[in-house]
């Protein structure tokens, strides 16, 4: 028998690839526009990163993180997230220079897994250390909404909060704590466990949701300075137009951050785990790893959720060309054309083996060329037979034109 994939992970394969590829390059796309510099940082760190970047108490740290020990009896754990990475990194460089920085890779939990929530999971996101304005906040924001409608997804909302300072935080933790314990009679046993230890992750639980609802929230209960923080960041996403909505109950499972938080939603993806990204300010995670004071804020999109949540295409084709040699005595100067055309930019494939001309035909369109080019009889006279392979119209073409006549269709 064949080894399966391990539960929860999946190979991404072609086709189902080419929209991976399509978004994954409008990230890099947009990263690059926005100023963000490539960063790559382990897949794997010394356990004691995420217990104190993201919190012992948090979901992430206490049950779903994948920890073992090395053969140096090290205990390591597969990244959960890239955040506390990056800022790590950011420390390590010890420049307090503004730093940008975007991210592609692999994320492991140990999760539940059903569609859209895996064990090992990709994320693309971007890091804005050491800019303290919420004009940082409402760039990356921008850039998770821009994301998304690269790939056309154009209905998102961006669901906002703020979660206050940590002063903010620490009184309105206890004043939840009270109402819980208050409540507690009606509350789930999963819900009473969490009041002493982090009464801010009740918040999420769905089967509290009725007790829930009469809950005080964060955004009541802000500073001046953290309120006039989240109303800039609205003023700044209503001058771009990018839609938004306040969701007070919003305040995300990791212990980092502070003031602004925000997830994206789309009626395109609508699961029980529907979020199609995250993030959020933490100015109090450089701190929390030993470092001085750096503010910071990013975010990090969901990639298996968004390829799920993409519209289906028009069957793009994938190959600009795929040339047919007529015979098996072509198959040079049919490799010749082929590596003309790719020089000059276009995506182009053959077939290598000795295939009639029917079945190179057949693998064209198992391939999702757009056009096939026949190197035949006519060759000599300096033409090639071009086939449109959606209309199936033919027409003959000089030789040296194949890529001007491609771009033009
Ligand atoms: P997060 O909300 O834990 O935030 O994850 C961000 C996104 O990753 C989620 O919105 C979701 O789309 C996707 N995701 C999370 N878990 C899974 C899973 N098991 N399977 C599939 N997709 C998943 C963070 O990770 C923060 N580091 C974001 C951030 C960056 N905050 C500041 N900077």
């Amino acid at each position: 028998m064949i080894p399966r994939p391990p539960k929860g992970t999946d190979d991404i394969l072609p086709p189902a690839s080419d929209r991976w590829r399509v978004l994954l390059r409008a990230f890099d796309d947009l990263a690059e526009r926005f100023g963000y510099g490539l960063v790559i940082t382990p897949m794997f760190e010394a356990t004691e990163l995420f217990s104190r970047g993201v919190g012992a108490e948090t979901e992430v740290v206490e049950k779903q993180m994948y920890t073992f020990e090395d053969k140096g009896g090290r205990s390591v754990t597969l990244r959960p997230e890239a955040t506390a990475s990056v800022v790590r990194a950011y420390l390590q460089g010890g420049s307090s220079a503004v730093f940008k920085v975007a991210y592609a890779g692999p994320m492991f939990r140990y999760e539940q897994p059903q569609a859209g929530r895996r064990r090992q999971f990709h994320q693309v996101g971007v890091e804005y250390i050491g800019e303290p304005s919420p004009d940082a906040d409402v760039e990356v924001i921008e850039i998770g909404f821009r994301l998304l409608e690269a790939v056309g997804i154009t209905d998102a909302v961006v669901l906002l909060n703020s979660i206050g300072d940590p002063a903010d935080r620490a009184a309105y933790r206890e004043l939840l704590a009270a109402f819980l314990t208050e409540r507690a009679g009606e509350l789930t046993a999963d819900a009473r466990r969490r009041i002493a230890a982090n009464p801010l992750r009740v918040l999420d639980s769905k089967a509290d949701a009725a007790v829930l609802a009469d809950a005080p929230t964060p955004a009541g209960h802000l500073s001046p300075a953290a309120a006039g923080h989240i109303a800039a960041v609205r003023a700044g996403l209503d001058a771009m137009a990018i839609p938004h909505q306040e969701e007070p109950r919003l305040v995300r499972g990791l212990d980092y951050y502070n003031r602004t938080v925000f997830e994206y939603q789309s009626a395109s993806y609508q699961a029980a785990q529907a979020s199609l990204g995250g993030g959020g300010r933490y100015d109090p995670l450089a701190g929390m790893l030993g470092g001085p004071e750096v503010p910071g804020v990013g975010l990090a999109m969901g990639v298996d959720r968004i390829v799920l949540a993409m519209p289906a295409g028009d069957e793009e084709a994938v190959l600009d060309v795929f040339v047919v040699a007529a015979d098996a005595g072509r198959r040079t100067i049919a490799l010749e054309l082929v590596r003309s055309l790719r020089a000059e930019g276009l995506r182009v494939d053959l077939d290598l083996g000795d295939k009639s001309v029917k079945a190179q035909f057949r693998a064209a369109d198992r391939r999702r060329a757009a056009t096939a080019a026949v190197v035949g009889e006519e060759w000599e006279s300096g033409r090639v037979t071009m086939k449109d392979l959606r209309s199936g119209a033919e027409s003959s073409v000089d030789a040296r034109e194949v890529a001007k006549w491609i771009r033009r269709r």
